[in-house]
């Protein structure tokens, strides 16, 4: 007689009584259980939106939106023919990968070609190293203040993030010493956005130097974002580091793409560079190939594309800090006419966002809802980016000039004017 196996199940209670089975409720995984219900700045938005005002929205960090550059011949290498043809291969096209490996010999940085790996964006490459390196329940350390997309993407992996203060006064140079004491027993990997967003701040090349022998020491990883590192306003200062990418100390992973580097985020296409010691470097190339060939997450034609794009970024680059560097002058012009000492802009190295400093006879949140009431301007409070304290807001520099300053002067009057109870 055929044997049959028996699978052992719980026994089912309402079935044995007779009764018609409840459904099942369908759960949702919890990691996913998101507080989604619009905070009090999402309706005071949603009413200026429903009642027909014009908005100036300085938090649009969107640059297909702004107007800077044509991206039409930028994009044209997509129509490549060879893109007909499907040949996926995990860590990218060869060509695509030496292309990036030029972009940093250009900038004097020696990564090989076969130390990239592709991918969709730089969040997903986010994704693929915390899979690489933590377990369920581990942690990284994290920048703080810093970008708020770090949160969801640890929680998508299961990742706890433990963070590390920045000092305002020292120009947001990294505390050290409390890096180390929040460094545990499931301390994977150090995050360092460089230049931060919001603080547009580059690491001291002490301070990298430090690092690299703590993380090698303690066995973590670096995870280096460096999506605004061609965005130095003027020359960086000597004591600062360019970047990262090539460092031989700890197991180092580097992360750009195009969605700053050529303001073309709508392309898909970002990148991880591998270094550290040779063996370690190998041995995460290794698995990274796997998560890679898991995903196959990069289209065929904007990696053929990818050489003739890249190859056109001096233009693109050049608009875009000379957009942003307008903007900031406006912006201290702004404050030099109208502020009477209330609003201080906080130094920048870099990048794309200005903090200001504003008094704190509001909140943030009040700020906000009161830039919106009065002004129609919108910013981001500090407290999204995980500022130290209150009283910090936070505009992006990509606006049009024109309505970029029209709007900085009313901006800057209108928190100037509060001070006097107005
Ligand atoms: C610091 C930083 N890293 C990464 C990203 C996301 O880049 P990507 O579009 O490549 O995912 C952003 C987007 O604003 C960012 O500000």
């Amino acid at each position: 007689m055929e044997k049959r196996v028996i699978l052992d199940r719980p026994p089912a209670a309402e079935a044995d009584a007779g009764h018609a089975r409840a459904p099942r409720p369908l759960r949702f995984a919890a990691r996913t259980g998101w507080d989604l219900s619009g905070n009090s700045l999402a309706s005071v938005l949603a009413e200026a939106r429903g009642a027909g005002r014009a908005l100036v929205d300085f938090t649009e960090s969107n640059p297909t939106r702004c107007g800077i550059v044509e991206a039409a011949h930028l994009i044209a290498p997509l129509g490549e023919p060879r893109g007909e043809r499907y040949a996926p291969l995990p860590l990218g096209d060869p060509a695509a990968r030496a292309a990036v490996s030029r972009y940093y010999q250009e900038r004097g940085l020696d990564v090989d070609p076969s130390s990239v790996v592709l991918t969709a964006s730089t969040s997903e490459a986010y994704g693929w190293l915390l899979k690489l390196l933590a377990e369920r329940g581990d942690d990284v350390l994290v920048p703080v203040p810093s970008y708020p997309l770090l949160e969801y993407l640890a929680c998508l992996e299961d990742v706890a993030l433990t963070p590390y203060p920045l000092l305002r006064e020292e120009g947001w140079r990294i505390d050290l010493g409390a890096l180390e004491r929040a460094a545990g027993e499931r301390t994977r990997a150090v995050v360092l956005v460089h230049p931060n967003n919001p603080t547009g701040s580059f690491v001291r090349r002490d301070d990298a130097a430090a690092l690299e022998a703590c993380a090698r020491e303690r066995g973590l990883a670096l995870i280096v974002d460096e999506v605004f590192g061609d965005y130095a306003h003027g020359d960086l200062a000597p004591d600062r580091l360019p970047s990262f990418a090539g460092a031989r100390q700890a197991l180092t992973f580097v992360l750009s793409g195009l969605s700053k580097v050529m303001a073309l985020p709508q392309l898909k296409l970002g990148w991880i560079a591998v270094s550290g010691p040779p063996e370690l470097a190998a041995a995460a190339l290794e698995r990274l190939e796997v998560i890679a060939d898991t995903y196959l997450s990069v289209g065929t034609p904007v990696q053929l594309a990818l050489p003739e794009i890249l190859a056109s970024r001096a233009p693109v680059q050049r608009a875009i800090l000379s957009r942003v560097q307008a903007n900031l002058a406006a912006l201290d012009a702004a404050i030099a006419a109208r502020a009477g000492g209330a609003v201080r802009r906080l130094p920048i190295d870099g990048g794309w966002y200005a903090t200001l400093e504003v008094p704190r006879v509001h909140d943030e949140d009040g700020w906000v809802e009161l830039l919106v009431r009065d002004e129609g301007i919108i910013v981001h409070p500090g407290y999204f980016f995980d500022m130290p304290r209150d009283g910090f807001l936070v505009v992006g520099l990509l606006l049009d000039p024109d309505v970029f300053a029209e709007a900085a002067l009313r901006l800057v009057g209108r928190i100037a004017r509060a001070i006097s109870g107005e």
